[in-house]
């Protein structure tokens, strides 16, 4: 089955959103997935209860708790609703120095407590000009990926440009990814995602993670729609 899934950021939407997004979908032959930031995830949850659209986090630590600033527990998440939680962001990894083995630990603690994380790998614009794509994504998956993750190839250059990969791009990159991964691995493809351009996507993948549009009811209706039509 597809899945769809909106990674709201620090952007400021919450009940209202979900709502919105609900009142879109029927019934669906996908799987959708919401990630709020972390004050917004028990009221869309409210939202979402009965819609069969999953709620997930945007980050964990790998830690059960303790004197960890700012930092919310897998345990936290499952408390709130959650039953997905992204990891290894490239954000996390660009601005906040998530490394390949601080990955691999929330990847661990996430699945421990029970949540399917939703593991985010890509190269950066040098490491593809150099050649590098392929093996960047598959040193990022050995280092993190253990059964039970989805992954989402999310090459960072496209990562909110407006320049999405090119569909055979995102098809090579799936390929590497379940040669590393094994081959019934769920594998998304994320960067510049969007209503116009979505379709051959979910002929070369298992779904999409959206960024920037699913912030847009109706686009993330739009999105959720052309998985149906090709699933
Ligand atoms: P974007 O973000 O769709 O705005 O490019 C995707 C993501 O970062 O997950």
């Amino acid at each position: 089955m597809k899945l769809v899934a909106g990674n709201w950021k620090m952007h400021d939407r919450g009940r209202a959103l979900a709502t919105a997004i609900c009142g879109r979908l029927g019934a669906r032959r996908v799987d959708v997935l919401l990630c709020p930031p972390f004050p917004y995830l028990r009221e869309v949850g409210e939202a979402l209860a009965g819609s069969g659209i999953a709620l997930g986090g945007q980050d964990l630590h790998w830690e059960a708790q303790g004197a960890f600033t700012g930092a919310v527990s897998a345990r936290m998440l499952l408390d709130t609703g959650c039953t997905h939680v992204i990891v290894g962001h490239s954000e996390r990894r660009l601005l906040f120095g998530d490394t390949d083995a601080s990955v691999a630990a929330k990847v661990q603690s996430a699945l421990v407590a029970g949540l399917t994380p939703v593991l985010c790998v890509g190269e950066t614009l040098q490491e593809r000009d150099a050649g590098f794509a392929q093996r960047r994504i598959r040193s990022q998956v050995e280092a993190a990926f253990r059964p039970g993750c989805i992954v989402a190839y999310e090459p960072v250059w496209a990562i909110g440009t407006g320049r999405a990969a090119s569909p055979d791009h995102a098809r090579d990159a799936a390929q590497t990814i379940r040669v590393a991964a094994g081959p019934d691995t769920r594998v998304l493809y994320g960067g510049s995602v969007n209503a116009t351009n979505c379709a051959p996507f979910f002929s070369v993948t298992d779904g999409a993670l959206v960024g920037t549009a699913s912030l847009d009811a109706e686009a993330f209706a739009a999105i959720v729609r052309a998985a149906e039509a090709s699933s």
